[in-house]
């Protein structure tokens, strides 16, 4: 949504209704690669769970990409999927994962549990899991709060984790749960990519991403509904990965703000576990 003007009746509408807008449009975007490629027909709408702008296959790859490049995603590898969507990353995934490796998403969108489990039907190595989480944006009825969510796999058993776009939505409290978490499902020498809105000097608001304070440490495009988009203090970030004992392996900045440094819209962090 480009208009400032839709962009400011938009900000009236509750969370759930203006995301289903937004997706319906996207879904509209991408009728012409649907009925062009026969393939592409059963990829998820948006308009049941908006996963945000773009290409569901070029995102996906982009995303893949990074992975492979950045936190050195191997075939073998078991990895987890932290606010999986709609499947976006997992589609890329799947036929690359070999059979020594293994795939678990979760998210606690239903609708996005749901679309992922009819695409992957019959996948066994591609598992999908709801944890009815609350989020103010994606699942404001959720009954488990975000600080005591528990990530759907045993200890020590990911070599691979990741989380792109999901800490964007989250305040701090919660993200430094899911890092605990994070710490706690990795091997050692596992790794952990995620993708962040990391304020910095010179980079903590543009025309797209106006935002505002929330906190001490983070900001937020609506302050009333910060987890629309929210962003924290870099160095916030790195002492909350330094807190569950991990390390910071890469810092990336994203394009969202001036100084991309590659291939991605947020700001991306590889952590690893010692
Ligand atoms: C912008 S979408 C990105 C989806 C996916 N990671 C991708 O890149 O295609 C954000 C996702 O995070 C999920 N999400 C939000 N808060 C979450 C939380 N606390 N735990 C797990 N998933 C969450 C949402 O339901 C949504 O699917």
């Amino acid at each position: 949504m480009t208009s400032p003007i839709l962009r400011k009746l938009a900000g009236f509408a509750p969370p759930g209704a203006r995301r289903a807008v937004a997706g319906a449009l996207v879904d509209l975007k991408s009728l012409p690669a649907r009925l062009a490629d026969p393939a592409r027909r059963h990829e998820p709408w948006n308009f049941l769970h908006n996963v945000g702008n773009g290409d569901f296959q070029a995102v996906g790859v982009m995303l893949l990409d990074n992975l492979t490049d950045h936190a050195g995603l191997r075939p073998a590898d078991h990895v987890l999927d932290i606010g999986c969507g709609n499947g976006r990353v997992a589609a890329q995934l799947s036929p690359i994962l070999s059979e020594h490796g293994g795939y678990v998403g979760f998210d606690i969108s239903r609708a996005g549990i749901a679309a992922c489990r009819r695409q992957f039907a019959g996948q066994r190595h591609m598992a999908f899991q709801h944890l009815d989480v609350w989020n103010g944006e994606y699942n404001a009825k959720g009954r488990v709060a975000e600080i005591d969510a528990v990530f759907p796999v045993a200890d020590a058993s990911v070599d691979l984790a990741f989380a792109t776009s999901v800490f964007t939505h989250m305040r701090m409290a919660a993200v430094r749960r899911y890092l605990a978490e994070a710490t706690r499902v990795l091997k050692p020498g596992g790794r952990f990519a995620f993708t962040a809105f990391a304020l910095e000097s010179g980079r903590e608001a543009t025309v797209a991403f106006p935002f505002r304070r929330f906190d001490e440490t983070s900001a937020a495009v609506d302050p009333k509904y910060p987890e629309r988009a929210i962003g924290h203090r870099r160095e916030v970030l790195e002492a909350a990965v330094a807190g569950v004992g991990l390390q910071v392996a890469e810092f990336l900045r994203g394009y969202w703000a001036p100084g991309g440094e590659y291939n991605g819209g947020q700001d991306l962090f590889v952590v690893t576990k010692p």
